[in-house]
């Protein structure tokens, strides 16, 4: 039996760049671990089936519609002979990342569900082996193996790891009964904005990999808050922010709590405000939720974190 943490993300930068034969987006992302997390427990079954144990409301009647199942379906296909050796593995999952909200916690779950039975069944799998498998599961799969600060260009799934930030804090707010889906943002960013990326393949390779110099990423690199913090960016905004009037007034609210900085996460509809220190990051959430006077309204705080999976203590 083993324990591990699987931490959210949340993205500095999103631009979509353009288009791909695949029918996904071709982007350009700042993918950052966050502190904030879920705790898996995985054991063996006793049978040739996988089992998903978590009591969290709002993940669905099906389990087997869960990526930590299809992540344990993808390494039995993946590897038979284990899977007949060691038969299935019983998952427990606890579940603090918030569903639906832009902070990848089911591809983190999915990441640490690959890496548990990774360990389970002695495969002795790479970090790039993983990140492989996990590239079957979902874009944003093979950054949360690893975590820490990167660079993501393909889908997604292609990884630079860069240095990390400097130490910051992290507010987020989300509706609770609001979740976005993250196939109808990206289908209306491509309706409404379609025409404002690229087309051909070879424009678009040599676009993506300029942007790697991208200001962001030398704030990054020098550790420079306040530039960091001037160079947030979320092309999805455009989308999300109009269709809910709800998460344009929370972005508004953090715009002028006193965080340093503020941006959606991904699909949303979570905003965070970035912020320098625990005493900064909780005077922000008092000011957001003051103003924001909704009960529905969750509130997270947590820490820039450079850590992916992990074993539990
Ligand atoms: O890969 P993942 O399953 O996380 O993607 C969810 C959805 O987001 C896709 O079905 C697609 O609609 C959209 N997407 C996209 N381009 C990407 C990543 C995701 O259009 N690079």
């Amino acid at each position: 039996m083993l324990t591990l943490i699987a931490p959210a993300k949340i993205n500095l930068y999103l631009e979509i760049v353009g288009d791909r034969p695949d029918g996904f987006h071709e982007l350009v992302m700042i993918l950052q671990s966050i502190a904030l997390s879920d705790r898996l427990t995985f054991d063996f079954s006793d049978s040739a089936s996988h089992q998903l144990v978590c009591d969290h409301a709002e993940l669905g009647d099906d389990p087997t519609q869960n990526l930590v199942y299809k992540a344990a379906t993808l390494m039995a296909k993946v590897f038979p002979t284990a899977f007949s050796k060691y038969g299935g593995v019983t998952v427990h999952l606890e579940k603090n990342i918030p569903i639906a909200a832009g902070l990848a916690g089911g591809s983190a779950d999915a990441a640490a569900t690959l890496v548990g039975i990774n360990l389970l069944w002695h495969l002795g799998l790479t970090q790039p082996e993983l990140e492989e498998l996990a590239a079957q599961l979902g874009s944003d799969i093979p950054f949360c193996v690893a975590g820490g600060t990167a660079i993501a260009t393909g889908r997604g799934e292609k990884l630079d790891f860069i240095k990390n930030p400097p130490s910051l804090w992290v507010v987020l707010a989300k509706h609770r009964k609001l979740a976005v889906s993250t196939p109808w943002a990206y289908k209306t960013y491509r309706q409404q904005f379609g025409e404002t990326y690229l087309n051909d393949p070879a424009q678009v390779r040599s676009r993506a990999a300029r942007l790697h110099s991208g200001p962001l990423v030398n704030a990054i690199t020098k550790g420079d808050r306040a530039e960091l913090a001037a160079h947030l960016y979320n092309d999805l905004e455009k989308v999300v922010l109009p269709a809910h009037a709800q998460v344009q007034q929370l972005r508004d609210a953090f715009g002028t709590s006193g965080a340093i900085a503020t941006m959606m996460s991904g699909s949303g509809p979570t905003v965070f405000g970035l912020c320098e220190s625990e005493l900064q990051a909780q005077e922000v959430k008092r000011v957001v939720a003051a103003q924001m006077h909704d009960p529905n309204l969750g509130f997270w705080i947590t820490r820039l974190t450079s850590q992916g999976i992990h074993l539990a203590l």
